[in-house]
């Protein structure tokens, strides 16, 4: 299977197939210009480190779990074809069943912009294509097509995690004219004008699209900028001391150092799809 996918999508020193502790497979990418990781579990990207930076872009817990059917925590979870729990079915797993599955590798190859991997699943309505360009900047999209005969509702969302040095010190900026949903309390909020400061558990449901979201992390001295695209909500979570000691798959502490910037489509900005078409959402994520 690794010696398969070498043959096939391998990229000199460049994309490496192999297999992680776990047994997964992973592909491995050292460019001029970045280095980055991904699994087939799920199509997760596990990291991501322009050659201009000291630290990872991409937060990854120590605690992850990985194994085929369970997320893994940290990265780029892909949340699809529904976000958070299944409202019409509570046994079902949360945030849908892409994240837990294996891919298919689809394509890679260099382009200008960087590395360019592609992979893909099918659904029994849905057939899904991720692309990522690693490069000095890391581009996602995600192709959405309805694979069948009726017009399908989806929810979507990539579920970034951000490495942080101090999650008391960043400030995230480009929400502050959006109301949200308080998925705490179920209440909507009306813009506040401010950015986003974390001092408490969070976890909110900004509507409307933005052009461009900033995390200014003072103790990394960078700033990350997300670019959403096709994107009418995000999704903004830190799960802070309590919620922390509640997950399995996460450190006590680890929420000191991490926050999800979530580019998406869900709850009221979920997707209808006619038969046969297909939406793309996506976003780029490069550190300034
Ligand atoms: C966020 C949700 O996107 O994901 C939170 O808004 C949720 O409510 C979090 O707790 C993590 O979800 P999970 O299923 O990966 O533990």
């Amino acid at each position: 299977m690794i010696d398969q996918l070498n043959a096939t999508f391998g990229i000199g020193e460049q994309l490496l197939f192999q297999q992680h502790a776990s047994g997964l497979t992973q592909g491995i990418i050292r460019t001029e210009r970045c280095t980055g990781s991904f699994f087939l579990l799920g199509a997760h990207l596990a990291s991501f480190q322009p050659r201009s930076q000291a630290q990872p872009v991409l937060f990854m817990s120590g605690e992850a779990v990985y194994e085929v059917g369970k997320p893994i925590r940290g990265g780029v979870p892909i949340c699809f074809p529904w976000f958070g729990p299944n409202k019409a079915d509570p046994a079902a797993p949360a945030h849908g069943t892409v994240r837990t599955q294996l891919w298919q590798m689809r394509e890679s190859r260099m382009t200008a912009d960087g590395l360019m991997i592609a992979l893909g699943i099918d659904q029994p309505s849905f057939s899904l294509l991720f692309r990522v360009v690693f490069g000095d900047s890391l581009d996602m999209s995600l192709q959405i097509k309805n694979a069948t005969q009726a017009e399908q509702c989806c929810e979507v969302a990539l579920h970034t995690y951000f490495q942080l040095s101090d999650v008391h010190a960043v400030q995230v900026s480009g929400l502050e004219k959006q109301a949200y949903r308080d998925q705490l309390t179920g209440q909507t909020v009306a813009p506040t004008g401010a950015p986003i400061r974390f001092t408490e558990e969070t976890d909110r449901v900004y509507h409307g699209a933005v052009a461009e979201i900033r995390l200014n992390d003072p103790g990394f001295q960078r700033t990350i900028v997300v670019r959403p695209r096709a994107s009418q909500s995000t999704v903004v979570w830190n799960p802070w001391i309590a919620k922390s000691q509640r997950l399995a798959d996460f450190g006590d502490q680890e929420y000191l150092t991490m926050c999800c910037i979530e580019t998406a489509n869900v709850a009221t900005s979920g997707w209808l799809i006619p038969a046969g078409k297909e939406q793309t959402i996506g976003v780029d994520i490069s550190c300034v």
